[in-house]
């Protein structure tokens, strides 16, 4: 199992790191444009092999796409990340670009690849992918509900005083401050929903925080965060790696499902071997519907951005 992580900037590194980690697969490449950075950030993370016990052969490379050829998974994460203030939207200008020519080179050495995209604004990003290239629909997917869903379920066992293993929840819509669709009204404690023990309005806060948890802590750090990214993105390489057929929230090309159309935003799929096997499609309340609505609508005016 190869997998390519292109940019070994703070978030590629911890993907590359937790996925060598939790040591699935044989052989993991970091490529980066910057003269000899994904090499170096490649060679800290092999001495730390033997300190953590794994056999993953983690590589670097400057922009030579051909030391990526035959990855099984691509994940891109290259691109510039926000500043303390930004929006995700106000990065595509440059982003686009990078992404565009990042997918078309992966393309060339790796065909039969399933890629995740992580660069933002994502869902976008995601998009752009599936317009400039003719991967099939289930090969390309965007990072941002495993993401959001590991900072709801935060936010949800802070307000509970309970340990994070005992909570489940998630969100779909769109990687953005406005389109998270945190679904409370599903989120459970040891499967009892959580509106049994939490207020409609420390509810509305944890939606809230949830909504804005890229923001915090791009203040907190002056630039976007990178352990949870890593970390979200390494659960859906190994999904893919290991055929779990896990369910998690993705940024997939909808075609009806949901009501929506022509545009990539986040719903539950299940991830294996093929990528994308299935999406799922739930009931949602009024005001879920709503809201997905105004999130695509939101995603749908950042794509209008693009020249695709
Ligand atoms: C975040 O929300 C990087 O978009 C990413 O932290």
């Amino acid at each position: 199992m190869k997998v390519t992580v292109v940019g070994a900037g703070a978030v590629g590194a911890s993907c590359a790191e937790y996925i060598a980690i939790k040591d699935f697969a044989s052989e993991v490449v970091l490529l980066d444009i910057k003269e000899g950075y994904a090499e170096g950030k490649a060679m800290d993370l092999m001495q730390t092999a033997s300190l953590n016990g794994f056999d993953t052969k983690i590589t670097g490379t400057t922009n030579d796409y051909s030391k990526t050829a035959n990855s099984d998974i691509c994940v891109i994460t290259s691109g510039v990340p926000r500043k303390p203030g930004m929006t995700r939207e106000e990065l595509i200008g440059i982003n686009a670009g990078i992404v565009k020519t990042v997918s078309a080179n992966l393309i060339k050495h790796s065909p039969e690849a399933v890629f995740i995209v992580v660069s933002n604004p994502m869902d976008t990003m995601t998009y752009l992918v599936h317009k400039s290239t003719n991967l099939p629909k289930h090969k390309i997917i965007g990072m941002g509900g495993a993401l959001d869903s590991a900072r709801f379920k935060y936010r949800l066992a802070e307000a509970l005083d309970a340990p994070i293993s005992d909570v489940d929840g998630m969100v779909i819509g769109g990687h953005s401050d406005k389109g998270m669709v945190p679904l409370t009204a599903h989120a459970t404690r040891n499967s009892i929903k959580v509106t049994e023990f939490l207020s409609e309005e420390r509810l509305d806060q944890v939606k809230e925080d949830t909504k804005v948890g890229g923001a915090t802590l791009t203040k907190l750090l002056g630039t976007s965060a990178w352990y949870a990214p890593g970390a979200a993105v390494s659960g859906l390489v190994q999904a893919i790696a290991c055929d779990l057929k896990k369910m998690f929230p993705c940024s997939t090309y909808l075609e009806g499902e949901y009501d929506l159309n022509d545009l990539c935003i986040g719903v539950p799929v299940i991830l294996g071997k093929n990528g994308i096997e299935r999406i799922v499609e739930i009931e949602l309340s009024d005001a879920e519907k709503a809201h997905m609505k105004e999130s695509a609508a939101g995603v749908k005016k950042t794509n209008g951005l693009l020249d695709v």
